[in-house]
Order: C-alpha cells, then sequence, then structure tokens
C-alpha cells in the first residue's frame, strides 16, 4: 500500500466543515477505494473563531497559500471561494510547488481556468473541480471521461440550487422572492454575495465550465448572455401554472450554425418535461451526444455534504494517481469559442404585457408581431383578479411559435413606442428540450 495522502482545506465555511467531517467519518472506505490512507493533515483560514467541532488535530495556517506550498501536505484543497485574492494565489502555490489541487470554487475556475489547467498540466499534477458545478452531481467527471466516445451537440440545466429553491417555493407557497432568498441564505445555499445566485452570475460560472468539457474550447464566461431572476414575479408564475409551464433558471450551451450558443435566463419549459420535475435545491442537467443520445443527471446542487461528496470523490481520484489534463484535452489544445450571437437565438418566447385598456391596443400589438413574420401560438388579455371597475392596464400574455429574439426585440420596442404599455414588458424564453 502507498504512503499516506496528507490532505491541506483552506477555507472552513459549510463546505470545508462538510469536507472534514467527511474524510473522518469515510476514513475505512477511502483507504479501500484510494490503496492508501487519506488523512486532513492542515487547515487554514481567516479567524480561529469557534467553529462547532474540535479542530486542534490539525496544523493550523493563517494563510491559505502558505498551506498550499507547504511540505507538511501532499494535496491542496481549495475552499475559500471568490475568483481571486486568496483562493487564486493558494491554488497556484499548490500547482506551482508540484502539488495537485482541489477546488470547489466555479468563479475561479470561469476566470482563470485556463492559466491554472495549462500550470497544472505544466507541472504534471491534477487540477480537481467537481464541487464546482452542479454540487454533489458528478457532472464533471461525466463529460471529462465517459462521455469521451460522443460528439456533444447541448447541455443545459438547472445548475443554481438557490434560485430553483426560489422559484419553487414560489409557486407552492406562492410567497414573495424576498422571502424566498432568506429562507435559501438560512439553509446555506446561497453565495456570500446572493447576488451572484439570483443574478445568473453563478449559473453563467458554471455553464462556462461545462461549455468547456463538451465543445473542447476554452472557457470562455463573457461570451454568455445573462439574465437572472430578480424580476420573475408571482403573475409570471402563475401565467406559467395556467399555459402548462414552470419557470427555471436554466444554463444552455450549444452547438448552432453559428458557432456555440451560451445563455443564462429564467425559461419556460413544459410542466410535463423531465427538468420541470427538479425543484428545491435540487439541481439536473441534461446532455444531448451523438452516441449517448439524452442523458440527464438529477441530484443536490448546493449545501455543505453534497459538495463535500464531489470535493472527496476528487480527492479519491488523485490519492488513486489520476492526473487528466483538467479539461479532458490539454489546454493548449482547446479551440476558442466561436460565440453565437443571443440575437440569433431561434425559439418561443412568453411576453406579459401590461396594456391599457383602450381600443385599438391589442390590435397593434398584433400588428407589430405580424410585421415581423412572428407568429403567435395564443395570445390572453384576461381582466385582473378582484377588479370591478375598469382597470387602467391588463395583463396581456402572448406565446409565440419560434422565432429569432432579434426580431421578438424589435417587436416589443415598437409595442412599447406605441405607447399602450403601462409597464415595461416581461419576456422569458421557452425550451422545449
Ligand atoms: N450558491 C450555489 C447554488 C452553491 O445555490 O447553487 C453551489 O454552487
Amino acid at each position: 500500500m502507498r504512503h499516506l495522502l496528507r490532505v491541506g482545506v483552506a477555507g472552513l465555511g459549510t463546505v470545508g466543515l462538510a469536507v472534514l467531517a467527511l474524510v473522518e467519518r469515510q476514513a475505512a472506505s477511502l483507504k479501500a477505494r484510494a490503496g492508501r490512507e487519506i488523512a486532513i493533515a492542515a487547515i487554514a483560514a481567516k479567524e480561529r473563531k469557534e467553529r462547532g467541532r474540535d479542530l486542534s488535530a490539525f496544523q493550523w495556517f493563517d494563510e491559505p497559500a502558505k498551506l498550499a506550498a507547504s511540505p507538511d501536505i501532499d494535496l491542496f484543497v481549495e475552499l475559500i471561494g471568490g475568483a481571486d485574492g486568496a483562493a487564486l494565489s493558494a491554488v497556484e502555490a499548490a500547482l506551482s510547488s508540484g502539488k495537485s489541487a482541489v477546488t470547489a470554487n466555479k468563479a475561479l475556475l470561469a476566470k482563470h481556468g485556463m492559466r491554472l489547467a495549462e500550470l497544472a498540466e505544466r507541472n504534471g499534477v491534477a487540477l480537481g473541480f467537481e464541487g464546482s458545478v452542479a454540487g454533489g452531481i458528478p457532472v464533471v467527471k461525466t463529460l471529462r471521461e465517459d462521455l469521451a466516445g460522443n460528439a456533444i451537440s447541448r447541455v443545459y440545466g438547472i445548475l443554481n440550487g438557490t434560485c430553483n429553491y426560489i422559484l419553487s417555493r414560489m409557486e407552492a407557497e406562492h410567497l414573495p422572492f424576498g422571502v424566498c432568498l432568506a429562507e435559501a441564505q438560512k439553509l446555506g445555499y446561497a453565495e456570500a454575495d446572493p447576488s451572484f445566485d439570483i443574478g445568473g452570475a453563478d449559473t453563467a460560472h458554471k455553464l462556462s465550465i461545462l461549455t468547456a468539457l463538451a465543445f473542447g474550447t476554452r472557457v470562455d464566461p463573457e461570451a454568455i448572455a445573462v439574465e437572472g431572476i430578480k424580476d420573475i414575479s408571482l403573475a409570471d408564475i402563475d401565467a406559467a401554472t395556467e399555459l402548462g409551464f414552470r419557470i427555471k433558471l436554466l444554463g444552455v450551451a450549444e452547438r448552432t450554425g453559428a458557432g456555440i450558443e451560451q445563455r443564462v435566463h429564467p425559461t419556460m419549459v413544459p410542466r410535463s418535461s423531465a427538468i420541470a420535475q427538479v425543484m428545491g435545491v435540487a439541481n439536473a442537467v441534461t446532455i444531448d451526444a451523438d452516441a449517448v443520445k439524452e442523458l440527464t443527471l438529477i441530484g443536490p446542487g448546493a449545501g455543505g455534504e453534497a459538495t463535500a461528496s464531489a470535493v472527496v470523490g476528487d480527492i479519491v481520484a488523485i490519492a488513486r494517481g489520476l492526473r487528466t489534463p483538467p479539461f479532458g484535452v490539454p489546454a493548449a489544445a482547446l479551440k476558442p469559442l466561436a460565440r453565437a450571437p443571443i440575437q440569433m437565438h431561434e425559439g418561443g418566447y412568453y411576453i406579459r404585457l401590461s396594456v391599457y385598456d383602450r381600443p385599438g391596443a391589442a390590435a397593434a400589438i398584433a400588428a407589430r408581431m405580424a410585421e415581423r413574420s412572428i407568429s403567435l401560438e395564443s395570445i390572453v388579455q384576461r381582466r385582473p383578479p378582484g377588479e370591478y371597475e375598469k382597470p387602467a392596464a391588463v395583463p396581456v400574455i402572448l406565446i409565440t411559435h419560434a422565432t429569432y429574439e432579434k426580431l421578438i426585440r424589435e417587436a416589443l420596442a415598437a409595442v412599447v413606442g406605441d405607447g399602450f404599455l403601462a409597464e415595461p414588458p416581461q419576456l422569458i424564453r421557452i425550451e422545449r428540450g
């Protein structure tokens, strides 16, 4: 049996503490699986505060980069978070000193993944990041190892547990957005700054990693069109239910004739679809590929134990001696991403308008769509519930057949210009699977 693998963990938040607990709890089976003992030897965190457990058995470092470079560890685990700063310098220090590193930091990977992969490859070490995408779902290794024999045409899914939790709670309990977000924070799902979750940046970071793995392209988060969920109202949730949809924040990367389209946005998915059944903090990733056809992985997308599961999986792979290029092919062989602009996106749209109740309003809206050959699947105008007097504005909901984003944007700009709207239009893309 090979020698003990000494692990250093930097960052003792929800995930860091869960990694310590999991390595201790599974010590015997980790030893059997890796063919060697695995133990946490040292830890690093900003403050030496009370963390609800005894940490005296571990060597303590105040600076993550010092831990990363220490000869007292063989493998460095970064769970600090943040795209730059201490997380970046510590991972760089580990890789440069010839140690493999494991991270669950999607922001770091999205921004510096190419450089870090090159550094790992140059030093002949591994960089594991299974925990960076979709929490406990093993999608990184699925794409990198198990689907290596496939040409992938699309990868998409629910990649943020906080947003899925919020949207699920809003629908099930008819609770406002803010209440549901506070609950997600209390449960430890949200990022330190939850605007990363609700604004879509967290999903975009994860999607950029999946795109690179799926299409063999360089990680390019700047090429992603991003919209978050903060403008989704209970009116949209109710309309979705009535029309046979459910709203999910999706990240989608798709090979199109114009290049790779990458987008993150609230999406209407058919209520009967598999992805619509994924509720709460769960994540789901669907991969469309030539040999395997369609593959969907569903599991917990956030939370300490689930993410620790992915981190420990990476530790075991490295303990066994796995040293694959982090993105499946050497970083230098990854192709620049040919970006398909969102204006060329083709699909159906849900549009909710608040329309002044005046003669000709509905006809003008329909005309603006028809001018651009946008075909309407349905148009519903309804008096708001509880209103008995003639209301100033009424909700009008349109569902379009497939059209181009550019045409929809032009049509809506023209509708706004006609002066019939009491509020800016709401637009949600439809993904039919
Ligand atoms: N805040 C993230 C989420 C954590 O809600 O999915 C996992 O990356």
